[in-house]
């Protein structure tokens, strides 16, 4: 296992009594996940997801993408929140977020459908501009307004430059297995179908079909990628005491003591579409009934000359959690200079992972000097099988932390109001009342 977290910076902000306190709860949450006696039990299907995966959907998901990275130049993934940001942050974490610019002949992959902007959208359509093209739309409900715009206009586009059967073989749709208008459209179109199970929400859904599909079209190794997860859940299941009820229980130790700000911090741009993802992995779990940590990051040394000041100095409501990456995957030495013109020679011949490290340590000190408690999560590498420990590590902390907080991990009624007001704003049929009283508010502003 790759995953370690370290608590030993944290000595000065939590005490071992406020430590006992919060894991007496942990036995009891563990008994509540695994026999799905909790709130929101009807989504708890990832749990068992790296030992009961639908293998032969697996094997024609492993298919499709061979037949996207021979017949494509580019794919286009459609979704937004759950339905896409697992994808985009393994694909920067397993490969780069320069992928695009090294596919070396393998697709480019653009992920839209998850904003309004049409300025966006415009960017990729140019881009992708005389390229061969496959589509992934991904939407579990099959009715969300940001990626049903973006597949109409793609389809669109797909009309104009291929015929109807071309059209069937370059489109793959991630969807609920019966209901939503996606599921009605993929049956009557006949484009190739994978099944988002019921038991499974957005946020928890990177390790189906979901991410699956686009992240084994950049060449990942989907296997090593469930293997990972397996071997986390193997341990999540030998002992109470794990890396994951570790985590759950430090942060919310810290909330209690008015950290209710909690900043994932990453010394690797890589991660910051994975940092992407944990916001909404913990945001969208834990932030209701007036409750929850709200959940930020930052990229390091990057993040240092921007927010560094405000977390050295600032309000002291945050916390710090640091993924330390234990090896480079590649790595560039500071070369020595003769004449020393920048007065760098006292680091010639050290690997910039070697820079990195000391930044790291000496960060952790000044914030920890600086009222920031640092919790550190240590991962070897980035490869497959870490990402999927990474993965399964906060999806099982998150639904344990949840519980300590005494909230429904897994739903979200709180993102509803906008898209009434928009819809209604839009001037969508049903939503006529509505319309007048925002129009009057507006006014009255
Ligand atoms: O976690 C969630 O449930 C949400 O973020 C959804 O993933 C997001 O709203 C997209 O929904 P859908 O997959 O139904 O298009």
């Amino acid at each position: 296992m790759s995953i370690k977290v370290v608590d030993k910076y944290l000595k000065g902000f939590i005490s071992q009594s406020e430590l006992d306190a919060e894991w007496k709860k942990i036995p009891e949450i563990v008994e509540v996940i695994k026999n799905k006696t909790g709130a929101g039990n009807d989504f708890l299907g990832w749990v068992d997801l790296p030992e009961n995966y639908d293998r032969k959907e697996f094997e024609a998901i492993k298919k499709a993408a061979e037949k996207i990275r021979k017949q494509s130049e580019a794919l286009l993934v459609i979704g937004i929140g759950g339905s896409y940001l697992g994808a985009r942050a393994a694909i920067e974490f397993l490969k780069s977020p320069y992928y695009n610019q090294m596919t070396k002949g393998a697709p480019e992959i653009y992920f839209i459908g998850n904003s309004f902007s049409g300025d966006d959208l415009a960017d990729v359509l140019a881009i992708c501009e005389g390229k061969d093209i496959s589509v992934n739309v991904i939407s579990k409900s099959g009715t969300t307004t940001e990626s049903a715009i973006a597949f109409r206009i793609i389809r669109d586009v797909l009309s104009k430059k291929y015929s109807a059967e071309e059209i069937r073989d370059r489109v793959y749709v991630t969807t609920d297995k019966a209901r939503g208008a996606l599921k009605g459209l993929a049956d009557k179109e006949g484009y190739e179908t994978f099944v988002v199970p019921d038991d499974i929400g957005g946020r928890f859904s990177v390790l189906t079909p979901v991410g699956l599909l686009p992240i084994a079209v950049c060449g990942a190794n989907i296997d090593a990628l469930m293997d990972g997860a397996l071997s986390f859940k193997k341990e999540y299941d030998a002992n109470v005491v794990n890396e994951a009820t570790k985590y759950a229980v430090i942060r919310n130790v810290l909330l209690k003591k008015g950290k209710d700000v909690e900043l994932l911090c990453s010394y690797e741009p890589a991660l910051r579409m994975f940092t992407e993802w944990w916001k909404q992995l913990y945001g969208e779990s834990e932030g209701k009934d007036g409750k929850g940590i709200f959940p930020a990051s930052v990229i390091f040394s990057t993040d240092l000359h921007s927010l560094g000041q405000y977390i050295q100095d600032g309000q002291r409501k945050l916390f710090e959690t640091v993924l330390k990456q234990g090896e480079a995957n590649l790595d560039v030495k500071v070369p020595f200079n003769e004449a020393d013109f920048d007065g760098l020679n006292y680091i010639a011949d050290e690997t910039l992972h070697n820079v990195n490290e000391k930044a790291y340590l000496g960060t952790m000190l000044a914030h920890t000097d600086g009222g920031a408690p640092n919790l550190i999560i240590e991962y070897t590498k980035r490869d497959e099988k870490t990402l999927g420990e990474l993965i399964y590590f906060f999806c099982i902390a998150c639904a344990v932390s949840g519980y300590m907080l005494e909230v429904n991990p897994f739903n979200q009624p709180g993102v509803e109001s906008y898209k009434k007001n928009m819809f209604a704003l839009l001037g969508k049929p049903g939503y006529e009342e509505m319309k007048a009283e925002l129009l009057d508010k507006l006014s009255k502003q």
